[in-house]
């Protein structure tokens, strides 16, 4: 380890251990609950519309109907795509290690991971990447939610409370073992973040926006000062789990010169590294999704999120606008993952 990297290191341990310290003499007050607060950015929790119709499904109504997408010769029955009992898998090829039965099957009170967090734990933009963490980081973000350390700002937002229950299901144990599975998953790739005036109309589809086909009255759309745009490149792929497919962002003209300006001033860098790529057990946040980016430093302005690596982030979101924190998201995203990294999506 560089003496530069042992120090940082260093630093942010001392830091954590002061914090666990304060924790276990001030019991954690209740969490923040209802109602979401005033400036919510919606575009990053994706709440649901009430009284809206049911959200459109790319995929047809019949169960065995046979799905195929391009880029392979595998084919699967909208059925097992449903995925009650396991998660299927377009390219089993593209994993390293056995995928452990919690993460392939999960058990009762605990959905599989692979559901939500896809099969290569890329996940989607408004869960959560679970791969190439540190299993040290990964088992404390399980512990922070079974201690009531972690939720949502926004208590509508229904898949991170499953996600708590199913971190309250799970034990130590299988944490480590879906940790260690997922830390050996290559980096995704599969982002391109695009500064443009206008973006994709959306529409919310199978709990993320999607683009409204151009055949269902979509168009371009001018973008908003204080939205970034996230959406899939194919709207069957990302209903399918395509593990390949990759995401584009678009952000307002000017956001990702912001964005560095930001990291630079609350010096990300220094925990996360130069590029943000991680640091030890320090999470990277280069090329992930801008929404999760987001509703993260979100969450920990607002409490929500503060476990006690939480409190090292503390000075740098208090001190931080929804605005600035909005840029520095489309900036890190913008930031290429270290190697290795899985190819990013052509469709
Ligand atoms: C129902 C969907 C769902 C399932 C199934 C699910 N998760 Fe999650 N997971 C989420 C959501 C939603 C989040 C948090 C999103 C947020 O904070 O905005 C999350 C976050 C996480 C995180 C934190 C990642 C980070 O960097 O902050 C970890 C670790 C995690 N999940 C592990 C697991 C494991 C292990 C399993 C299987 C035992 C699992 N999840 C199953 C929805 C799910
Ligand atoms: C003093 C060290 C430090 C600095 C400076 C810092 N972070 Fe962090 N960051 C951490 C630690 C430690 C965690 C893990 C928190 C936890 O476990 O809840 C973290 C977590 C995060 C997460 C959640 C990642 C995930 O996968 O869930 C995001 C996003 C993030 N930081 C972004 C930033 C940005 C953007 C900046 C600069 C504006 C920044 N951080 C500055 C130490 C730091």
């Amino acid at each position: 380890m560089s003496r530069t990297l042992s120090a940082v290191v260093a630093v942010v341990l001392i830091a954590l251990g002061g914090s666990v310290v304060a924790q276990q003499q001030a019991a954690p007050a209740a969490a923040p609950v209802a109602p979401p607060p005033a400036d919510l950015p919606e575009w990053a929790y994706t709440p649901p519309v009430p009284g809206a119709p049911p959200p459109p499904a790319t995929l047809p109504a019949d169960d065995n109907a046979v799905i195929s997408i391009p880029g392979t010769a595998r084919t699967f029955t909208r059925g097992e795509l449903r995925a009650v009992k396991e998660t299927m898998d377009w390219y089993p090829e593209d994993r390293h290690g056995t995928l452990p039965d919690i993460a392939r099957f999960g058990k009762t009170g605990a959905r599989q991971c692979t559901l939500c967090h896809t099969p290569d734990g890329s996940g989607r933009p408004e869960n959560a990447p679970i791969s190439a963490y540190h299993p040290t980081y990964f088992i404390q973000q399980m512990q922070d939610y079974r201690d009531g350390l972690r939720k949502s700002a926004d208590p509508r937002k229904a898949n991170t409370n499953t996600m708590v229950a199913i971190a309250k299901a799970t034990t130590v144990e299988e944490d480590r073992a879906a940790a260690e599975y997922f830390a050996q998953q290559p980096y995704p790739l599969k982002l391109k973040v695009v500064e443009s005036k206008t973006a994709p109309k959306v529409r919310l589809q199978g709990g993320m926006y999607m683009a409204i086909p151009a055949a269902e009255g979509g168009s371009m759309v001018p973008i908003k000062a204080t939205e970034i745009v996230e959406v899939p490149d194919s709207n069957l792929g990302a209903e399918v789990r395509d593990t390949r497919m990759g995401y584009t962002a678009y952000v307002p003209p000017g956001t990702l010169a912001r964005g560095k300006q930001v990291a630079t001033k609350f010096q990300c860098g220094t925990c996360h590294g130069a590029n943000m790529e991680g640091l030890g057990p320090i999470p990277a946040i280069a090329g992930r999704s801008p929404s999760f980016t987001m509703r993260q430093l979100y969450d920990m302005k607002q409490g929500a999120r503060r476990g006690p690596w939480a409190e090292v982030m503390k000075p740098a979101v208090a001190g931080m606008s929804v605005q600035d924190m909005m840029n520095v998201s489309a900036y890190a995203a913008s930031l290429a993952p270290p190697a290795p990294a899985a190819p990013r999506g052509t469709r």
